[in-house]
């Protein structure tokens, strides 16, 4: 048995207070480690800061402003004495047909998953380097990185440029002893993915027919899998991009069948009433 152990590491989840990286904070926890949480809502990052527990503090940071970034993490290595490995978790996204994007809706995705990605990388990175350290960058991107995919542009352009940046910085921060690795999750039901993305009972249960597996990601799964990528026990392991989804991708980017069975208005229509339901609710 090789148990894997997190003992000693201090780790930076953003968007923590919620969903997957909540979930994964958890996973970090049971593994030994202690956490820092940020997102931008107080409320939302202390109720999971109490519940993750004492091996975890919550703070509010808006991943888009690089003073934000600067000031959280040298609280962090203020606070925890130590800081090991930093997660881009903290996302964006929705469903629009991309000729209704106006340039601020672009803007507000991109902004928190690749401008979020490079303060935090860039902060970090510069933090070990100039103290001569280790460290450990793990970006959440998502299986359409490659392919692109319907209905959400600004995220696919994002994230794909996620996943450059992470290849990019695993090569060349690699002789600082600097690992990146990427995981591309699959559909993970949570509460922000959900209402953002999924557009109704129907929908969904096509969506399920239509997966290899027919059945979602849980949250331990990628856990697992993310705390194994933080780990020990994987030096070697750097410039990857992992897809944990139960090969859904082999199908065709995640939302390119709504275009091929639903009509085009008839989807505008749905993707207004969900930007009703979720706009400015946070
Ligand atoms: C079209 C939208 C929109 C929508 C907002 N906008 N929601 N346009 N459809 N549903 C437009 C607004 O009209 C505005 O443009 C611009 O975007 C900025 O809106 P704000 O609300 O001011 O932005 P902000 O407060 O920064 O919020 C960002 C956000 C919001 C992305 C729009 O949804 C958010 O905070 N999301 C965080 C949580 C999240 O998205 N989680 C899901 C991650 S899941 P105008 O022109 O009117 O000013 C994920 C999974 C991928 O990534 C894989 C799939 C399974
Ligand atoms: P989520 O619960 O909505 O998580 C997004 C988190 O990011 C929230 O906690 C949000 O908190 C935070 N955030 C957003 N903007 C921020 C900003 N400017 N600064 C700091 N924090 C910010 O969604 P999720 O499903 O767990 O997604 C987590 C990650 O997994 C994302 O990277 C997503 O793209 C990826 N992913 C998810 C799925 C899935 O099926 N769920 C699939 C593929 C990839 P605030 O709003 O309070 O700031």
């Amino acid at each position: 048995m090789i148990p894997i152990s997190l003992q000693d590491k201090v780790i930076v989840v953003t968007g923590g207070g919620t969903g997957l990286g909540r979930s994964m904070a958890e996973t970090f926890i049971q593994c030994g480690a202690r956490v820092a949480i940020c997102g931008r809502r107080q409320n939302v990052v202390e109720e999971a800061a109490q519940a993750l527990g004492p091996s975890a503090r919550g703070y509010v940071c808006d991943v888009r402003s690089w003073e934000s970034v600067s000031a959280f993490l040298s609280q962090v290595v203020a606070d925890f004495g130590r800081l090991d490995a930093v997660v881009n978790n903290a996302a964006g996204n929705f469903l629009a047909a991309s000729e209704t994007l106006s340039p601020n809706a672009f803007r507000a995705v991109v902004e928190i998953v690749l401008m979020g990605t490079f303060h935090v990388s860039r902060w970090a990175g510069g933090y070990w380097i100039e103290n001569r350290l280790p460290g450990n960058i793990l970006n959440i991107v998502t299986t359409y990185t490659d392919t692109g995919c319907a209905f959400v542009l600004p995220s696919a352009a994002a994230k794909a440029g996620v996943q450059a940046l992470t290849l990019t910085l695993a090569y060349e921060w690699a002789e600082y002893g600097i690992r990146v690795n990427a995981i591309a999750p699959g559909p993970f039901p949570t509460e922000g993915a959900w209402a953002r993305l999924m557009p109704g009972p129907d929908f969904e249960k096509e969506y399920l027919r239509r997966l290899p597996t027919h059945r979602y990601g849980r949250k331990e799964e990628l856990g697992a899998l993310a705390a194994f990528l933080l780990s020990d026990l994987a030096p070697y392991l750097t410039g990857a991009v992992i897809p944990i989804d139960g090969a859904e991708r082999l199908q065709g980017a995640m939302f390119n069948f709504l275009l091929q069975q639903y009509d085009r208005e008839v989807l505008k229509g749905i993707f207004q009433r969900m930007k009703e339901a979720t706009y400015r609710k946070d």
